[in-house]
């Protein structure tokens, strides 16, 4: 057996003692680890003394770097545009990618969307697109450049050749209490990303009920260490800090995500989903070079909807086939006036879930016509007797735990308390931290005010 150059408990201990890894020790320990040479108990070691003393800035770069080096770079060059990828921390309602893709790549952007299947309260953006009937996920290499290239959106499901260190790595943190550590869910997130090779990226950092950081401060402190980790790693990263306390627009499911998002498409939809789209796309634009880009506008004449046909089409799917309708519903009504002042997003990603919309395995099949469709939302009027919102499941039986989920998740007052909160929060990009202009002084989150 060749000989090490380095030792793993000399590692552990430098972490351990609040130090800072050298970077050749830092890339032999990611790499020996992916080689099993480092142990899955030392790297959980490493991982939670990473957890208590964090890392410095060139650290998570080459601990990125490092895990990006254990696979493949996709090689995005030559595609004749610019590429800019988008990604989300991930969200109840979350569809954005649906509609935003084939907006920007209306404006002859390329827009690589590589995502995952859901697990647990949040959705997957793979399981929505799959109600469509034919569209299929899984695209080799070849055929995501033939796409980008063609229609300039793609959006598939990642192959296991990126970053493979960071997915053996990411299963140890699950079973070890090391996952919210912020050094640790930058690298494996932007490590998948910068792998993908775009030329810019945009992150959506939600904070929330719904959000997997649910705390405004530290998913601002997610998004800052990962802006500077793409800007670090010579991608222009911006990222948009967004609200995710309340279900974001009237679905939560699958195939009624999908509706939604059409209707986006169509030049309508609920005005927090547009809100969003249009906020993501103009950073998305921007950073492709079209500052002076309209995307209100491409979803008003039917440029973007032209997009998403194109792209579903482009991966075997029907976009004018009916999507899956579900065969039980239960629908809960208000037992009083006023208005709905909040909606809980944890507890009706949990209740969508129960209904048979996510999965508990990774293995599992998702129900497609499972899910909640809201038909109020925080900052309407209700009148008693009103339809809140509707479950919809295959099996009947599933109602009463995804009802169980829904106790006190909802609230309604004798008057409004500061209207509908917008979503984007804040923008944080390589000059530092902006609060959103828009949001009202009453909704004001927890940060300083100004820029800083
Ligand atoms: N998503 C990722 O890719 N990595 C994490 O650590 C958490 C969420």
């Amino acid at each position: 057996m060749a000989l090490e150059p380095f030792d793993a408990i000399d590692v552990i201990a430098a972490k351990r003692d609040g130090g800072a890894v050298p970077e050749p020790e830092l890339r032999w320990f990611v790499d020996a680890f992916d080689r099993g040479v480092v142990t899955d108990a030392q790297m959980a070691a490493f991982a939670m003394s990473v957890r208590f003393n964090g890392m410095g800035r060139d650290e998570i770069r080459v601990l990125t770097s490092a895990i990006i080096d254990s696979g493949e770079r996709m090689d995005l060059s030559g595609l004749g545009r610019p590429t800019v990828d988008k990604h989300s921390t991930g969200g109840v309602g979350d569809k954005i990618t649906l509609p935003l893709a084939p907006l920007v790549a209306s404006f002859g952007v390329a827009v690589p969307q590589l995502s995952g299947r859901g697990l647990g309260h949040t959705g997957g953006t793979l399981d929505k697109l799959e109600s469509i009937p034919g569209w299929r996920a899984e695209l080799t290499s070849a055929e995501i450049r033939e796409r980008l290239r063609d229609n300039g959106a793609v959006v598939c499901a990642a192959g296991s050749g990126l970053a493979p260190a960071d997915k053996r790595l990411y299963a140890l943190r699950d079973v070890t209490g090391t996952v919210e550590s912020i050094p640790l869910l930058a690298s494996s997130i932007m490590s998948k990303k910068l792998a993908e090779g775009p030329d810019a990226l945009v992150l959506d950092v939600k904070f929330g009920s719904g959000a997997f950081m649910t705390d405004p401060d530290l998913s601002r402190e997610l998004a800052e260490t990962m802006v500077s980790l793409g800007e670090d790693s010579g991608v222009r990263t911006v990222a948009l800090l967004t609200d995710m306390s309340a279900p974001l627009g009237r679905t939560i499911g699958n195939a009624n995500e999908v509706r939604e998002a059409v209707e986006v498409l169509a030049g309508g939809g609920p005005a927090d989903v547009v809100e969003l789209t249009l906020a993501l796309a103009r950073e998305m634009l921007d950073l492709a070079g079209l500052p002076d880009a309209d995307p209100a506008a491409a979803l008003r004449d039917g440029r973007a909807m032209d997009a998403w046909r194109a792209m579903i089409r482009g991966q075997g799917g029907d976009p004018d086939a009916a999507l899956p309708a579900p065969r039980e519903s239960h629908t809960v009504r208000s037992e009083r006036s006023g208005v709905l002042t909040g909606l809980d997003a944890k507890a009706f990603g949990v209740s969508a879930w129960r209904l048979g919309a996510g999965r508990s395995r990774p293995d599992d099949a998702v129900a497609h016509a499972a899910g909640i469709d809201l038909h109020r939302v925080v900052g309407d009027a209700v009148a008693a007797g009103d339809a809140l919102f509707t479950l919809h499941a295959d099996d009947a039986a599933r109602f009463p735990r995804a009802l169980a989920s829904l106790e006190g998740a909802w609230r309604i007052d004798d008057a409004a308390a500061g209207g509908r909160p917008p979503r984007v929060a804040a923008r944080i990009d390589a000059n530092g931290f902006a609060p959103a202009l828009s949001r009202p002084a009453d909704t004001a989150l927890p940060f300083p005010s100004g820029t800083e």
